[in-house]
């Protein structure tokens, strides 16, 4: 099915974990379509040694970074740049933690610290990363951001806790940022708000066993996969999107305009 639309691209992709990761689906597709890249993720995530195994099929060097720290994105988006053979055509952000919903803390007693620590690697990292880019000027004209984020950022799901305000913030900073990085460069920044996707940062939510068969049965087209939000990604990094910017764009088989299903009240 590949059609190399990718073909000549350099990018980075951060936030693979394992297999079920959106990101590594993003890789591999990435890879099938022509595009060379880095893989990045936190230097704790590279513990689990499953980030290899996917460096390896794509034949991408891995540079670990905290997404939060800006020495960490210096070196990456610098190396990568180096490593690629010159600036980068897309960046993948698939980044979420919260340390309030880790340890299950209510949203009525949340602790402020663990708070700040979800803004800043869930949202803030985006900034941090677009930031270090504009700087180094490490992003070619007609470039493509994306971040990935879920409806909780406009609407009230109890359990997304405090990762509610951190996707607002995301969506919100690719919007903001989108506008200037759009008129230094024509790079595009947009934001794919994915439904419920069986992953270690989507399980980690409480109640996300139900909830995710309850999205499916509200979405007239169900649930999307990793795989398809992987398709939607790299359609966003092509050239076939080249006017798309500062957008939350839905990739939930339609759950977002509905009010009530059928299959859902049964
Ligand atoms: N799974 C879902 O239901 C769902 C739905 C909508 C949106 N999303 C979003 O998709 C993105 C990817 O999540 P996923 O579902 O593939 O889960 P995942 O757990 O596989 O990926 C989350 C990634 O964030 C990385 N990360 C955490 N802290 C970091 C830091 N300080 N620096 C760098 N990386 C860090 C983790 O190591 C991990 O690779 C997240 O933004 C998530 O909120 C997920």
């Amino acid at each position: 099915m590949a059609k190399n639309i990718l073909e000549g691209k350099r990018g980075i992709v951060f936030g693979a974990l394992d297999e079920h990761s959106i990101a590594w689906k993003v890789a591999e597709m990435a890879k099938e379509e022509g595009a060379k890249f880095t893989l990045t993720n936190a230097p704790i995530a590279m513990r689990m040694g499953k980030i290899n195994d996917l460096a390896a099929s794509c034949n991408a060097e891995i540079i670990p970074a905290d997404a939060t720290s800006m020495e960490d994105l210096e070196n990456l988006i610098s190396k990568s740049v180096e490593i690629l053979g010159g600036p980068l055509d897309f960046i993948l952000h698939s980044i979420g933690m919260s340390p309030n919903v880790r340890k299950q803390r209510p949203y009525t007693d949340l602790n402020y610290d663990y708070f700040q620590k979800t803004l800043d690697v869930s949202a803030l990292s985006l900034h941090k990363v677009m930031q270090t880019a504009f700087k180094l000027d490490a992003i070619n004209d007609w470039g493509s951001v994306v971040a990935l984020t879920y409806i909780a950022g406009q609407r009230t799901f109890p359990d997304y806790s405090d990762m509610a305000e951190a996707k607002a913030t995301l969506e919100s900073i690719a919007r903001s940022f989108g506008y200037h990085y759009g008129n230094k460069r024509n790079v595009r920044v947009n934001t794919i708000s994915q439904s419920p996707t069986a992953t270690t940062a989507g399980t980690g939510v409480k109640g996300f066993g139900d909830f995710i068969s309850f999205a499916d049965k509200m979405s007239p087209l169900g649930n999307a996969s990793a795989e398809d939000c992987a398709s939607y990604c790299i359609a966003m990094f092509s050239d076939y999107t080249r006017y798309v910017t500062m957008q939350n764009l839905y990739h939930d088989g339609g759950f977002s305009m509905m009010g009530v299903s059928g299959d859902a009240l049964k």
